[in-house]
């Protein structure tokens, strides 16, 4: 794993030295990002020695290779020790003055922060509420732990120990059980042209299937993502392809199916096209009062590749359903299942107020024998790590 240590300037600064050497000695690529002010407490030479990478502290260098957001970007995890009272102000209101400023900010990593300071800094309101920001968005705080400070006083503000640190960080970085995996999702709405500036689509925003990609590329998975009109940005982290169609999106699929060990169709795709797409805009002078548009099936791709399927892969499907009654749902799913074939099918009730575009998500999940293996209800986010848990 590619791991961002940043060194600030505290006296706890050479107990960084600890925390690098244990994520080497783990197996992790390690990249430190100092301060000038770390630099004051601990030489590079050490720093670099024990990373066995090169030490970055300047925005400046390396702008060609636009090195103030490129190691964020490739972080797969951030650990700021010691984080001193003033670099967690700094990152509570997203100021990016310095590389590590800069480096946390172009990062999607988890972040863990080890802060050490005089108790008095600690427990100073602007600190607290600081710590309490950075808490609601995520950020994992370990410590500080309470005992002697740098001076004769004692209290709350010494940094944990490296090893405490390191644990801490790599729970929060969450399993990395799908290395090696192959995935490809699905993600978005279809759009099926009627004219050069219509189609017929559906309301997915893609929001479940990018959510999924997303958990997945952070477990570890290879992961493709064929997005067909997203509402929201693909991750970084992810195998790209943008389609529109849904013959575009089967074409896509069974390519990047061939040597998948995972498909899951989170996809909503148009059961029907026009049948012939109009030249130039469809005008109302020589249409009237009335059009008819003549619309044909489109192939099932998701009962394609479930036919398809080599040895060992796993298909996944969805079902968008309007029913209301909780068993009449699962009667709808279970008959879907059937006709697809796939061995999971993630029932998910779609309305005009559920499903589709919120952030939400209620799902049942059942097997290819038509038990229920997972109920899961909350962020979309959530929703996806249960589902990876279960192909896990
Ligand atoms: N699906 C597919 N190809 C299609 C239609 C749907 O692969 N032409 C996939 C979807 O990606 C989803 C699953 O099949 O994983 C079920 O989609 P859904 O729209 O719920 O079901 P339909 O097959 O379209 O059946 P119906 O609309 O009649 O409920």
């Amino acid at each position: 794993m590619n791991v961002v240590v940043g060194v600030t300037g505290g006296i706890a600064a050479y107990k960084a030295v600890g925390v690098i050497r244990s994520l080497v000695l783990a197996g992790h690529d390690v990249h430190v990002v100092a301060t000038d002010a770390a630099l004051r407490f601990v030489g590079r030479p050490t720093l670099e020695a024990i990373s066995r990478n090169p030490v970055h502290t300047d925005l400046y260098e390396g702008v060609a290779q636009v090195r103030h957001v490129a190691i964020g970007q490739a972080a797969d995890l951030i650990i700021v020790a010691p984080a001193t009272a003033n670099t967690i102000a700094k990152i509570a209101f997203g100021l990016a003055d310095d590389l590590l400023g800069n480096t946390i900010l172009a990062s999607t990593a988890p972040l863990v922060l080890a802060p050490a300071m005089h108790t008095e800094m600690w427990q100073n309101p602007a600190t607290t509420h600081n710590i309490a920001v950075l808490r609601e968005r995520g950020v994992v705080i370990v410590g500080p732990a309470s005992g002697q400070l740098t001076g004769s006083d004692s209290g709350p503000g010494r940094m944990v120990e490296p090893e405490a640190i390191v644990e801490a960080a790599l729970a929060a970085r969450g399993p990395r059980d799908l290395v090696g995996k192959r995935i490809v999702v699905t993600a978005g709405g279809t759009r099926e042209a009627i004219d050069p500036v219509r189609y017929i689509g559906n309301r997915s925003s893609g929001r479940q299937g990018v959510a999924i990609a997303a958990a997945a590329a952070t477990r570890g998975a290879d992961v493709t993502l064929i997005a067909a009109n997203l509402e929201v940005a693909p991750p970084a982290s992810v195998v790209l392809t943008r389609v529109s169609s849904a013959r575009e999106l089967a074409d896509a699929t069974f390519a990047a199916a061939a040597t998948a060990h995972v498909v899951i169709m989170a996809a909503a795709v148009a059961d029907y096209r026009p049948e012939a797409v109009a030249e130039g805009k469809i005008k109302k002078e020589t249409q009237g009062d009335r059009l008819t548009i003549e619309l044909v099936r489109n192939p099932d791709i998701l009962q394609t590749l479930s036919e398809n399927r080599r040895d060992g892969q796993v298909i996944v499907g969805f079902a968008a359903e309007t029913e209301e009654d909780p068993g009449a749902l699962l009667e709808l799913g279970r008959r879907k299942l059937a006709r697809k074939g796939s061995d999971f099918l993630v029932i998910n009730r779609v309305g005009w107020d559920a499903g589709f575009g919120t952030g939400e998500n209620s799902v049942v999940t059942l097997n290819r024998a038509g038990d229920i293996v997972m109920e899961a209800s909350g962020p979309k986010a959530s929703v996806a790590d249960r589902i990876l848990d279960l192909l896990s």
